[in-house]
């Protein structure tokens, strides 16, 4: 029997799955690190806890699986997108890393977008310029840190770190790519077009691979720390919601999926290359070889929830830890207790700014209609409904734009079984779910299973190991109930767009 490695390097913590061929989960382990927040709007996370996490995980997978490290076929690395990690010439994190969420960097993509052109910016890397991806980051760092930026010679993205640390290898692969806006998305290559106009020197980039794709071997340094045998094979991998395409089997024309993680992402695979021309949803590269996909983010999602109960539900996690269950078990059932609406109750989940629809660095959270009858359960039911019509808000863009949604599927922490009949009844339509709730880690898995000869390609490895599981249809009282409050949520944002502006002067 082979064995599979994915690992994911989420925001929250990063997770470790050995899988065995069939897709079933043989042992997994999380351990969980800190996100800085130094400024209203920033977001910053350390390297070397994304690193030990992963050591950590890796050692536990191994021992309490049992699995002879010989056996492990291939590992598959999946993360969050977008976050710049910056090598010295000693290969040493020169500055925290600047995540995917952080907002500091409005003026940065202004001048990108007069650098390259609003048009061809589009043209070349499929996206406007935002806040959210690399390439700004990386003018930030060079304008406000100017000696940060000199002793630059490696510019990585959070999974590739863990692979250079584990291979010695400076390697990305397209689908995480994609989100540095330096990539060309049609042609699958680091444009010199946009290098040139932003002076970025392409070789302080990693070499571009398809994700099933080895991109090098465990070194005797990694082996002797976490256990793998020297020599095993790293695939390419994908970003996360990549990755979590494959893990839930969407990688054909109609297929698509929701995820619930620290963002919320409503994702659809396209074989050929679609663009919003208005910029509202993001085009990739996929984990398939030379296809693509469009997908729309709203930054807050399971962020709103945890915002949430980090702040104001200490005794609901206190009893979760006595009953030995999650706190959002319990805050599921508190939810349940209120009526769709929340109450009169709406919640803008805008508290990292927001991209779908609006690329709105400034855009911040709201409770709106609160009143004095409201209480806990009511804000938790309103955050899920909130980020349920941010994510409709999503799909909607993606219909717009002709592409076939034919089958929606569910994943992420925060795909339990009451948010995924809220977005059921949000969408009005069927949200399946699969085997396996592993998502990202499976999704990679996969890939290195398809790269390392186990699968012959990643459709055969879907087909291997993902069988859908069940299915919430939506319900047509509650469908109509909730599209009342999400036309309310609509007028919400365009409404506050100015006042955001002003409050981020303030
Ligand atoms: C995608 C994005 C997030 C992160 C974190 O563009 O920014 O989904 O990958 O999960």
């Amino acid at each position: 029997m082979a064995f599979l490695i994915g690992i994911d390097i989420g925001t929250s913590g990063t997770k470790t799955v050995i899988f065995d061929e069939t897709g079933k989960t043989i042992a997994q382990a999380t351990i969980e690190y800190p996100m800085a927040q130094p400024q209203n709007g920033w977001a910053e996370q350390a390297p070397e806890d994304w690193w030990n996490a992963v050591v950590g995980t890796v050692q536990k997978v191994l021992s309490e699986s049992g699995v002879d490290a010989g056996d492990i076929r291939g590992i598959g690395l999946s993360g969050q997108m977008h976050g710049l990690v910056m090598l010295d010439e000693n290969d040493q994190v020169i500055r925290p890393s600047i995540i995917w969420c952080d907002q500091r960097t409005a003026e940065e993509c202004e001048t990108i977008t007069r650098l390259v052109g609003a048009e061809r910016l589009i043209e070349i890397t499929a996206n406007p310029a935002l806040t959210g991806f690399t390439a700004s980051k990386i003018l930030w760092v060079r304008k406000h840190e100017p000696r940060n930026y000199e002793r630059c010679r490696s510019i990585l993205l959070p999974k590739d770190y863990i692979r250079f640390r584990l291979t010695g290898e400076r390697a990305t692969e397209v689908s995480d790519a994609s989100g540095m806006q330096l990539l060309d998305i049609g042609k699958r290559a680091w444009s010199s077009e946009v290098l040139d106009k932003l002076s970025v020197d392409r070789s302080l980039l990693a070499t571009v691979y398809e994700s099933p794709e080895i991109t090098g071997g465990v070194s005797d340094s990694a082996a002797r720390l976490t256990g793998l045998r020297a020599g095993t094979p790293v695939v390419g991998g994908a970003g996360d919601n990549a990755a979590a395409a494959v893990g839930t089997g969407v990688v054909s024309d109609g297929q698509s999926f929701t995820t619930i993680g620290s963002s919320g992402v409503v994702y659809a695979h396209t074989s050929e290359m679609h663009i919003d021309p208005k910029g509202r949803v993001h085009t990739f590269c996929c984990a398939v070889p030379g296809q693509w996909h469009v997908m729309g983010v709203t930054q807050g999602a399971g962020l709103s929830l945890k915002w949430f109960r980090d702040g104001f539900l200490q005794e609901v996690m206190e009893t979760a830890e006595l009953m030995g269950v999650s706190p959002y078990y319990l805050m599921d059932q508190m939810a349940e207790k209120v009526p769709i609406g929340s109450n009169r109750l709406l919640f803008l989940p805008y508290l990292m700014g927001e991209r779908t629809p609006h690329l709105d660095p400034f855009a911040r959270g709201v409770f709106f209609g609160l009143s004095g009858v409201h209480g806990k359960k009511d804000m938790i039911r309103a955050i899920m409904e909130g980020v349920s019509f941010s994510l409709k808000d999503c799909l909607e863009v993606i219909k717009g734009m002709d592409i076939n949604v034919n089958i929606m599927r569910a994943c992420g922490g925060g795909s339990g079984p009451f948010w995924r009949q809220m977005l059921a009844d949000v969408y009005g339509c069927d949200v399946e779910t699969t085997d396996s709730a592993q998502g990202p880690a499976l999704g990679v898995a996969l890939l290195a299973g398809a790269g390392t000869g186990v699968y012959s390609d990643v459709r055969e490895a879907c087909n291997a190991a993902i069988h859908t599981r069940s299915t919430n249809a939506p319900g047509k009282r509650s469908n109509e109930e909730y599209a009342k409050f999400y036309s309310l949520y609509r007028e919400l944002y365009p409404n506050l767009k100015g006042s955001y502006s002003k409050l981020s002067t303030l």
